[in-house]
């Protein structure tokens, strides 16, 4: 029996985790699976609203760190999960993506000798102005397991020197959510409620602080958006750090101007897939909704100059755009103008079953060592 604790920590865990804590109850004589939140984040629509959508069981251990800087944050992570290690003695600690609380676990149990998988291993926009970029390299030198999600992310990990025998190319786990739920997203209200009608709309994401925290950059980002806005409403779930610095720098007035941009609360899983998975175009600086757009082949714009995830491009349903409005603009018109008939993109192992083969080769790992 594997002692496993999965921990999530941020918004984009939970969809990674929930497939694998199901997968782990599925083989209840091979695996004793724990979640711990370390409560980085904790709004009802950042967190809890995920465990329901998911039916992700209530955390078994809340750390409850919340925000802070970035070593503040990592600190108190590291500080109060050590104790829970210490007290649980896992066979394997699980930490998926690229948040904090992703680095502070993994760097927890390599000082423990505790054995710990990372899941969504090897992406790498090579963009150390990131923090996730840090978290993502730190944690994959310290991983005794690493799971990917594409090809290009074994040849990241193998150029930084991890041995071939620590990679497993499964697949991706987020993508086992989105097939799991797809069917009961579809059923969401949210557009009704909304005052949507058939894919009449543009879906808009934006936290990243290098877009939201420089008034700049956030300039120019509405006044892309103003003009995308006039032939088409701009649906924009705000995310917490984002409704806050909006306030902070002074651009309240300038986006209540943007009329047919439509500001609302974030939203939970099956709400948030029914609304992209119907638009006519997502506009984001997320990781994780590039590579869902990708799955159902919605055309995305990513507001970044780079991406840690490639093949979303080489797919062409994404277009790494930067924050330039001009090419925000032609990016978007040209997109809006584009036929909707493309043939569904196929991505090698994306197919609901990356949770298996995780659990097929945690299981085969803590036979052979
Ligand atoms: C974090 C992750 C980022 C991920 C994002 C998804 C890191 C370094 N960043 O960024 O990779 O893409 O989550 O959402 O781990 N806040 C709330 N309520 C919450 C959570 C946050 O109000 O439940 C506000 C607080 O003002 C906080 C700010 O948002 O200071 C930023 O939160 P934080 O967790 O530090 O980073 P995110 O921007 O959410």
């Amino acid at each position: 029996m594997l002692k496993v604790i999965n921990v999530v920590g941020a918004r984009p865990n939970f969809m990674k985790v929930a497939p694998l804590v199901a997968a782990m109850k599925k083989r209840p004589d091979k695996f004793q699976p724990l979640v711990v939140h370390t409560g980085q984040h904790y709004d009802l629509a950042m967190s809890d609203a995920f465990f329901t959508d998911l039916e992700l069981p209530t955390p078994d251990t809340h750390l409850g760190v919340g925000s802070g800087t970035h070593a503040a944050q990592t600190a108190a992570v590291m500080e109060r999960f050590e104790p829970l290690v210490f007290q649980e003695k896992p066979d394997w600690v699980v930490v998926v993506g690229d948040v904090n609380s992703t680095l502070a676990c993994a760097l927890v149990c390599v000082k423990l000798g505790t054995k710990v998988a990372h899941v969504e291993a090897g992406l790498r926009s090579r963009d150390r102005t990131m923090p996730e970029e840090i978290n993502r390299l730190l944690t994959d030198q310290i991983a005794d397991l690493l799971f990917t999600t594409s090809v290009d992310a074994n040849q990241n990990l193998i150029a930084e020197g991890i041995p071939a025998e620590r990679i497993r190319l499964v697949g991706n786990v987020m993508i086992d959510s989105l097939v799991k739920n797809l069917d009961r997203a579809r059923q969401s209200v949210i557009k009704t409620q909304l005052g949507l009608t058939g894919r009449g709309y543009v879906l808009l994401t934006l936290h990243r602080p290098s877009n939201v925290d420089n008034r700049e950059t956030f300039s120019r980002i509405l006044d892309a958006l103003e003009k995308i806005c006039s032939s088409l409403p701009i649906i924009f779930p705000v995310h917490p750090r984002t409704r806050k610095t909006i306030a902070d720098l002074g651009l309240s007035e300038r986006v209540r101007s943007i009329g047919n941009l439509r500001l609302i609360d974030p939203l939970g899983y099956l709400d948030f897939i029914n609304l992209y998975s119907g638009a006519r175009l997502v506009l984001t600086d997320s990781g994780g909704i590039q590579e869902e757009t990708t799955f159902l082949g919605i055309p995305c714009l990513t507001l970044r100059e780079n991406t840690e995830r490639p093949i979303t491009v080489e797919l062409g349903t994404n277009t790494i755009v930067g924050t330039d409005t001009q090419k925000i603009i032609s990016a978007a018109t040209s997109a809006l103008n584009g036929s909707s008939s493309k043939s569904l993109p196929k991505v090698q192992l994306w197919d609901g079953h990356a949770a298996d083969r995780m659990l097929d080769a945690l299981e085969e790992f803590s036979i052979n060592s």
